[in-house]
């Protein structure tokens, strides 16, 4: 049976979209059986019901309790057979009981290479903080925010001269591609999680880390000749 991914969102919805794509292109093989929002005109709704994806809106502002909102996203994510639930820019923090309707089943984005720059607008934090390199990190959700055994980052440079939108355009792109590997990955059953850290294997078991030669390092500024 084809792997049922719940999709949740708060914004615009372009990692939903490049999970749309990739589903589309057969390169990650699972079906969306869901997009819900907490936010009532998230273009990523838009985007979902032209694919005929069943969308709903919950808002959480209607309910006395974090837990109640989230049992009726449960409730929903359960009516369509989700088996993994993707946090693809929804902008509120999950809780235990969340968690525990999905263990070591919940993905999330986040646009900073983790543990620097947690919280919200990591791309402005990393702009003012003036480092020199940046990225995002897709992870498994546990119980503390931006946290959870890291699957797979990407990272860019930071100018002197971006800004934070320069900067959080520069980061989509990675998100765009990690993100439909990362959930590729958890489909396949190839993420093996050893307390905080996961190995990835490659399609005959190995660690995938270890035999890719494929590592380039990204130095910001440039080094000059002689270096
Ligand atoms: C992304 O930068 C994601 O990392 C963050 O929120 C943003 C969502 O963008 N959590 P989009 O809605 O997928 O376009």
């Amino acid at each position: 049976m084809t792997t049922k991914l719940g999709i949740l969102i708060s914004g615009s919805g372009t990692n939903l979209q490049s999970i749309i794509n990739s589903i589309k292109r057969g390169s990650l093989k699972a079906d969306i059986g869901v997009v819900i929002s907490n936010v009532e005109n998230a273009y990523g709704l838009i985007r979902a019901k032209k694919e005929d994806i069943p969308t709903y809106f919950v808002d959480h502002r209607k309910y006395k309790s974090r837990k109640d909102h989230e049992a009726k996203l449960i409730e929903i994510l359960q009516d369509y057979g989700v088996d993994i639930v993707i946090l693809a820019g929804y902008m509120r923090v999950i809780t235990d009981y969340f968690i525990s309707q999905y263990p070591n089943k919940i993905l999330n984005i986040h646009p900073a290479i983790l543990p620097s720059f947690k919280g919200v607008d990591a791309q402005k934090q990393a702009v003012e903080y003036g480092v020199k390199l940046s990225g995002a990190t897709v992870h498994f959700v546990d119980e503390k925010v931006d946290h959870g055994p890291i699957i797979i980052q990407g990272a860019t440079i930071v100018n002197e001269k971006d800004t934070r939108e320069d900067l959080a355009n520069r980061i989509l792109k990675i998100e765009h591609r990690i993100f439909p590997q990362a959930i590729s990955w958890l489909v396949e059953g190839r993420i093996q999680i050893n307390g905080n850290k996961t190995y990835i294997k490659d399609k005959k078991d190995k660690n995938l880390a270890e035999i890719s030669d494929l590592h380039p390092c990204i130095i910001n500024p440039p080094l000059e000749e002689g270096f």
